[in-house]
C-alpha cells in the first residue's frame, strides 16, 4: 500500500509514522507513506495556499491551484484507488470503512484547514470524504493519522500476532472482553478464576459472554445494528 498525504502542516504528521507499529510497517516495506507539503505546490511568492472566501465571512479557504498541482503530479505517476478528503462533514469513520480501505493499493489523503477547501476540489478531485467524529479539529492532519493507523494495522504482516486485529473491538460488531495479566492477585484483587482454569472452551465461552455483556451495557446501538 502507498499513502500520499497532502498537508500544509507536514511537521504535524512526522511523529505518528516514526514510532511503534506504523514505523515498523514502513520499515518492513508493507506500506509507503509520503507526506507532501502543499506550500511546495503554491505559485505565489509567499507560498500561500489559502485565500479569502468569495462572498465574505470569517475564515480562509484552501485554494484549488496548489491542490490541483499536487494531486495531478501524483496521479500522473500512478493510478490511485481513492482520493480522500478529511473533513468533519464526511462519512463517519468506522471499522468496516477501515477494513475496506485496508484492501486498497494507492490512496491520497488531503488534510483540510481553515474553513475548508474550495468546493471545486471536492467536485473534481475527491472520491471519498471521511470524518473521524462529530467534533471539529484544527485541521485534517490528526484525522488523517487516525485513518492511516486504523488501515495500516490491518495489512497482513503489520501486527506480529496476525489474529489480534481480528479480535479487536468492533471486528465482530462487539466490544472486546476484559483482559488480565500477571499477577493473578494484586492487593487482594483477583483475576477471574476461569481464565486460570486452562479450559480453553470455557475461556472462549466466558469471553463471548463478557463481550456481549459489555456491548449491551456500553454500546447497545451496536447490537441493534447487528439484528437489522
Ligand atoms: N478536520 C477537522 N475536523 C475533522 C474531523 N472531525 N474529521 C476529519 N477531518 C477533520
Amino acid at each position: 500500500m502507498r499513502l500520499d498525504i497532502i498537508t500544509c502542516l507536514p511537521k504535524l504528521l512526522e511523529s505518528p509514522f516514526s514510532d511503534s507499529i506504523l514505523k515498523r510497517a514502513i520499515t518492513k516495506g508493507l506500506v509507503e507513506v509520503n507526506i507532501h507539503d502543499l506550500r511546495d505546490y503554491s505559485t505565489t511568492k509567499h507560498r500561500t495556499t489559502d485565500d479569502y472566501a468569495f462572498g465574505g465571512g470569517a475564515g480562509m479557504v484552501m485554494m484549488i491551484e496548489p491542490i490541483d498541482r499536487c494531486i495531478s503530479q501524483l496521479q500522473s505517476a500512478r493510478k490511485y484507488d481513492e482520493v480522500i478528503y478529511m473533513t468533519p462533514d464526511g462519512e463517519l469513520l468506522d471499522q468496516s470503512i477501515s477494513n475496506g480501505l485496508s484492501l486498497k493499493k494507492n490512496m491520497i489523503l488531503l488534510c483540510g484547514h481553515y474553513k475548508g477547501v474550495d468546493e471545486r476540489v471536492r467536485e473534481h478531485f475527491i472520491t471519498r470524504e471521511i470524518s473521524i467524529g462529530d467534533y471539529v479539529l484544527s485541521g485534517g492532519e490528526l484525522a488523517a493519522a487516525v485513518l492511516a493507523d486504523s488501515i495500516i494495522r490491518l495489512i497482513p504482516g503489520v501486527l506480529s500476532d496476525e489474529t489480534s486485529a481480528l479480535t479487536d473491538s468492533f471486528q465482530d460488531g462487539l466490544l472486546a472482553p476484559p483482559v488480565y495479566t500477571r499477577p493473578a492477585e494484586y492487593k487482594g484483587w483477583l483475576v477471574p478464576e476461569v481464565l486460570l482454569s486452562g479450559n480453553q472452551a470455557k475461556i472462549d465461552q466466558w469471553r463471548i459472554e463478557k463481550s456481549v455483556e459489555r456491548t449491551q451495557k456500553r454500546r447497545p446501538d451496536l447490537l441493534k445494528n447487528q439484528s437489522e
